[in-house]
């Protein structure tokens, strides 16, 4: 790899010996990838992937206490992933025990040296760092040492930044040092589509249904999406930029896609239109029934499937502030409909502190509260990674805690209808 003088000089060691082997790390990782030099990370602020403080990541710790102690922390403020605890959220005696003691024992402390590495502010923990209420919002251009595969593919595709999907503490060592090897994402041709996917519904398609499809079919390529803007709008307005966040997550989860063009929509798409697809690239077309035969893939992982769901999570991605109240709405209007006065199913429905804080201060706060639904600033995944969680029959409308967890999968209007008693069971 062809290093500046500078970057040569880092990695010789004329900033110590810690700064010498984050380079050469990342050097190493590029070389892996084809990178052939370095470029500055130019976003304002970095994201890390790792929120939690499992007691087992015990390498982790050591590493973040040598990295303090030597003064190698980030050059930029960063946010984080969302924490895995709240006590708001239902659990009991058994797994409070677990998640305290146990998994997540570390949490404390492992909070306070991402303070001392650069934490942008306390409150900065969330998947949905871009949103305006908590700041971490890249200019189209930028160049990101970011990890979270919902904030990168938002990131690449709705804000036109650039960033690869780096694995956790490489991102860390890209703030660090103020470098990323120049490959994958970051490059024009890298961000050329290598799948047209022609959407022929006969209806706006469910997000997190439409991107689990194409994530599925296209894994880590990158689409370029027709027949969608006809139905969203080519606008970037709120409602659009949240179905954006939630069909991108859905993307880079049941796949692994970090980029996607949609036509007359995301900003290269508009810029350069057909021009970004790749010459020979492959065709993929979803109507209503491939929608369908997705859906009716999706293995049912609960011990007994007939089981009654005894928590429903969502906000995976975190809910924007406009979903918050939409949801407040529906449940609200749900209950009235069937006359209950709670939601029949222990219902939490998850957000980044400072959205939730913007939200604490409109009347639909209050109603919220009355439906029984709780809010939360929690990562729901983190929740539910344990044996214990495990084995409980949870619904969700994400399909990204789907993918990862023993999670049921419905569309957002089946959770609305199931957790008003709209469905009649
Ligand atoms: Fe965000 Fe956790 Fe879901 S990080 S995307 S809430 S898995």
């Amino acid at each position: 790899m062809e290093l500046t003088k500078e970057q040569q000089q880092i990695l010789d060691g004329a900033q110590g010996e810690t700064m010498a082997k984050i380079m050469k790390t990342l050097v190493m990782y590029g070389t892996t990838f084809g990178a052939e030099k370095m470029v500055p990370v130019t976003g304002k602020m970095g994201h890390l992937v790792t929120s939690f403080g499992l007691g087992v990541m015990k390498p982790v710790y050591a590493l973040m206490d040598k990295l303090i102690a030597e003064g190698a922390v980030s050059k930029q403020k960063f946010t984080v992933d969302p924490k895995p605890l709240d006590k708001n959220v239902p659990s009991d005696f058994l797994k409070n025990l677990v998640f305290n003691k146990f998994m997540y024992s570390a949490q404390d402390s492992y909070d306070a040296q991402l303070e001392k590495l650069g934490l942008a502010s306390k409150d900065g923990y969330s998947c949905t760092c871009y949103l305006d209420e908590i700041g971490n919002k890249p200019e189209k251009g930028d160049v990101l040492s970011w990890a979270e595969s919902s904030a990168v593919v938002y990131a690449n595709s709705v804000l036109g930044a650039r960033c690869n999907r780096n694995s956790g503490i490489i991102e860390l060592f890209g703030s660090i040092v103020g470098y990323v090897p120049y490959f994958g994402l970051l490059t024009d041709e890298g961000r050329k589509a290598t799948w047209v996917v022609e959407v022929k519904t006969s209806k706006l398609p469910e997000a997190q249904v439409l991107g689990s499809a194409i994530g599925m079919k296209v894994m880590e390529d990158v689409p370029y999406i027709k027949g969608l803007s006809e139905m969203l709008g080519t606008q970037l307005n709120d409602a659009v930029c949240a179905y954006l966040k939630d069909f991108g997550a859905a993307t880079a989860s049941n796949g692994a896609v970090g980029l996607y063009h949609i036509d007359n929509l995301t900003p290269e798409a508009k810029e350069q239109g057909p021009a970004l697809i790749a010459e020979n690239a492959r065709t993929y077309v979803i109507d209503d029934a491939e929608l369908e035969r997705v859906k009716a893939g999706y293995p049912v992982m609960w011990k007994d499937p007939d089981a009654k769901p005894k928590l429903c999570f969502v906000g995976c991605p975190h809910l924007t502030l406009a979903q918050l109240k939409e949801w407040t709405e529906n449940v609200a209007a749900g209950l009235k409909r069937t006359g209950l006065k709670k939601v029949k199913i222990p219902t939490v429905f998850t957000a980044a502190p400072a959205v939730i804080e913007a939200f604490n201060k409109l009347p639909e706060a209050e109603t919220l509260k009355n439906t029984g639904v709780v809010l939360s600033y929690i990562c729901p995944l983190m929740y539910m990674n344990n044996p214990l969680a495990g084995k409980m029959p949870v619904i969700t409308n994400s399909n990204k805690l789907r993918t990862y967890t023993t999670g049921r999968y419905y569309t957002s209007s089946e959770i609305l209808d199931i957790i008003t008693g709209g469905d009649r069971q």
